[in-house]
């Protein structure tokens, strides 16, 4: 059970809180998952009062929350538990405002049990530590404590290995470590959750995961949407820190890592960490081999015409900035010595689709070789995380007749077949175990700052080159011809969801 607890959301006129946070907290308390009692601040700039923040964000989870319509009468039992604190995150009083109002509880619980969600730029979450800290609302929690406060925090985190250093610095001042719940939105996901299950509950699966039986790995993490209105953000970003940093490469910690101890949050990310840590650095010739950025140019996808990177609002003409990635990484531990992992995600790809390959070695081609055409496709196991979420094994089957030709065939779990169409937001999942206390499905420290350094040696990599020919591709298309030629270096192609 979630004890009682007050949540302050820094950055409340956000597009995060309305988007998602607050349809995720409404869509808790509907199932019963809420605290028995709870307070949800909205901290911001701009001058509201409790009653117009209700107002807005009423409007808000009619629009982006997954059950429709809204039951009125449970809105407003959910709604009186929000308050609005109107303050500049840079002002000290603005603190104690919030303080004076934390503190207005009669129940302990709701006084003493914070959690404080940085939903803000990243440059302002160590100035609000240390104004949560100097209004005496955010402490080191000791072992006797009984009550807690929490910080959670978005991302980016960090712009690079160095600036994620100093924001960790910043943060723990504070507080220990365990008290900083570090988001990525894909660990909330079912179907990412699923692959740590899946991997170490299946006996026919797991021996097969190593480089005796695997050939490649491909992770592909595709979105059918562009830059749009994030140009701004993005020019800082990039693919490589936007989606690669946080996502892919947690997505391949879980693929890739050793059965943890047990299921402790400190036990899986121990394996994660040590997982990170066995990837193959790259110097600046394993980049140039290894390492393939992408930028759209103006197509057409789904007979929408887009325009090109260099052509989105608030991006420079002559950007050099990657919307597509893709990379060979090896991981130099005993399970995996020799097997490539292959990673990519871009914006502006045909669909939306994330999905994870396991691709198994080829039997000798000696039975068949002379019966069919092509060579055989060797065994492979898809995990596809979203949409249309589920699990396919494909292997060769005989075409019924009077020969003996083969047809690769596969064989498919479909969750919403199986469980029916319940798929929680990743919010819901990672707000409540915020709540609770439960840090698995969140980034540790050595964990971001391990990521970085992969993402770092790649950056330094391309520093001072601009993209070439073959890194630009069109919208609607799946990528530069130049990630093809990265998997053909060793006879391998993509294989797209
Ligand atoms: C975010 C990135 O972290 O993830 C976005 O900043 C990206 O650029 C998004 O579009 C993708 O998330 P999802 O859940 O839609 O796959």
């Amino acid at each position: 059970m979630v004890q009682p607890c007050t949540l302050v959301i820094f950055g409340a006129s956000g597009d995060l809180t309305a988007r998602k946070l607050i349809p995720a907290l409404h869509q808790l308390y509907l199932e019963g998952q809420m605290p028995a009692r709870f307070r949800i601040f909205g901290f911001a700039r701009r001058e509201k009062t409790d009653a117009s923040w209700r107002a807005e964000m009423q409007e808000a989870v009619a629009k982006f929350s997954r059950t429709k319509p809204m039951d009125a009468a449970r809105w407003a039992a959910f709604a009186d538990n929000l308050y609005y604190q109107c303050g500049d995150l840079g002002d000290p009083a603005a603190y104690q405002s919030l303080a004076t109002r934390l503190r207005s509880a009669d129940d302990p619980d709701l006084r003493d049990n914070l959690v404080f969600y940085m939903a803000t730029s990243p440059s302002q979450f160590g100035g609000i530590a240390d104004n949560l800290h100097a209004a005496g609302v955010l402490r080191r929690k000791e072992d006797a404590d009984t009550a807690w406060q929490r910080v959670v925090v978005e991302k980016p985190f960090g712009h690079d290995g160095a600036s994620a250093r100093t924001l960790n610095n910043q943060i723990t001042q504070h507080v220990r470590e365990r008290q900083v719940f570090r988001i990525d939105h894909y660990l909330g996901k079912e179907t990412v959750q699923n692959i740590m299950m899946f991997r170490f509950s299946n006996s026919i699966f797991e021996r097969l995961w190593n480089r005796e039986s695997v050939d490649h790995v491909q992770i592909t993490v595709s979105e059918e949407i562009g830059v749009g209105g994030r140009g701004g953000y993005y020019e800082e970003a990039g693919a490589l820190r936007d989606m690669v940093q946080n996502h892919l490469l947690q997505i391949l910690s879980l693929v890739a890592m050793e059965p943890p101890v047990s299921l402790q949050a400190e036990s899986i990310r121990n394996e994660k960490v040590k997982l990170l840590q066995s990837i193959r650095p790259l110097s600046a010739e394993d980049v140039r081999r290894q390492a393939v950025r992408g930028q759209y140019f103006a197509g057409a996808l789904n007979g929408e015409n887009r325009l090109g990177y260099r052509q989105e609002e608030k991006v420079g003409p002559s950007s050099n900035v990657e919307t597509f990635v893709a990379l060979k990484l090896f991981i130099d531990n005993w399970r995996w010595s020799g097997v490539p992992f292959y990673l990519r995600t871009g914006k502006n790809l045909p669909l939306r689709a994330s999905e994870v390959r396991v691709q198994f070695r080829p039997t000798p081609n000696v039975l068949f070789a002379a019966r069919t055409a092509d060579p055989l496709q060797p065994n492979a196991l898809t995990l596809r995380l979203q949409p249309d979420e589920g699990i396919s094994l494909f292997f060769n089957g005989k075409v019924p007749g009077n020969s003996a030709q083969l047809r690769p065939v596969r064989m498919h779990f479909d969750y919403d077949a199986e469980f029916g169409a319940y798929t929680p937001e990743a919010y819901e999942r990672l707000l409540l175990e915020a709540m609770a206390g439960d840090a698995t499905l969140f980034i540790r420290r050595d964990e971001v700052e391990a990521a970085w350094q992969i993402v770092d040696s790649i950056r330094a990599g391309w520093s001072g080159t601009p993209l070439s020919n073959r890194e630009f591709y069109a919208a609607g298309t799946w990528g530069p011809v130049a990630a093809e030629d990265l998997l053909a270096q060793a006879g391998h192609q993509w294989h797209n969801p």
